[in-house]
């Protein structure tokens, strides 16, 4: 999505040669018109694959997730990271392992958001390990429901995630996907047409 390749040149700071930092319309304050161009754009992709629920973690997956939500008529379900004092409910887990962050997350999902008549899109900010991901897809198992598809604002090519999801036959749609971030420059990988 060229409005957000630009958007990421401007204001995306290269912290290493594996991390991008873009807190000014993504991770900490957000842009609510670049937003929701992400939101219909997935919605686009998505249009024909009868999705009945839209499904992130939080924090920094919700923006995202609920535009598109709201372009595809379906409700938003984040998984939560923390144990709730209000998540009384009987909860799907998934264990989440993060080689960057090098630590261990429990997310879950009450049982009542999700049936084994939902068809899910997942959408999620960044897509490194991909085991974010896979931790979600695992819920969604569970739950009996399937899955449509996979809605990336960010993508790492050069980690491994979308390799994994795609080898298991999960359609992954990245608005934008990083080649590389060496030298402190943002390469893209090189898109057909989008
Ligand atoms: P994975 O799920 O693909 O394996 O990703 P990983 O464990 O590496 O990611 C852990 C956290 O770091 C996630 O946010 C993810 O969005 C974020 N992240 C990973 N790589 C980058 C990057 O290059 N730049 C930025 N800005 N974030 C990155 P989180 O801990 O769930 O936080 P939140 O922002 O959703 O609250
Ligand atoms: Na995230
Ligand atoms: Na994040």
């Amino acid at each position: 999505m060229k409005n957000l390749q630009t958007k990421i040149v401007k204001e995306g700071i290269v912290l290493s040669e594996s991390v991008l930092k873009v807190d000014s319309f993504l991770n900490h304050q957000v842009d609510p018109y670049l937003m929701k161009e992400m939101g219909e754009t997935f919605a686009n992709k998505f249009q024909s694959e009868g999705v009945t629920k839209v499904l992130t973690i939080e924090s920094s997956g919700i923006a995202p997730g609920v535009m598109t939500s709201l372009s595809l008529h379906a409700p938003l379900i984040f998984a939560r990271k923390r144990k709730s004092v209000t998540l009384t409910d009987e909860l799907y887990t998934a264990n989440v392992y993060s080689f960057t962050k090098k630590e261990e997350n429990v997310i879950s999902v009450s049982k009542k958001y999700l049936s084994p008549n939902d068809n899910v899109l997942i959408i999620d900010d960044f897509l490194a390990n991909g085991q974010a991901a896979l931790g979600l897809i695992k819920i969604i198992e569970e739950a009996g429901a399937s899955l449509a598809g996979i809605g990336i604002v960010i993508e790492k090519a050069f980690q491994d995630g979308g390799k994994q999801l795609r080898d298991k036959g999960v359609r992954v749609e990245s608005l934008a996907r990083i080649k590389s971030l060496k030298n402190n420059i943002v390469h893209f990988v090189e898109e057909e047409v989008s």
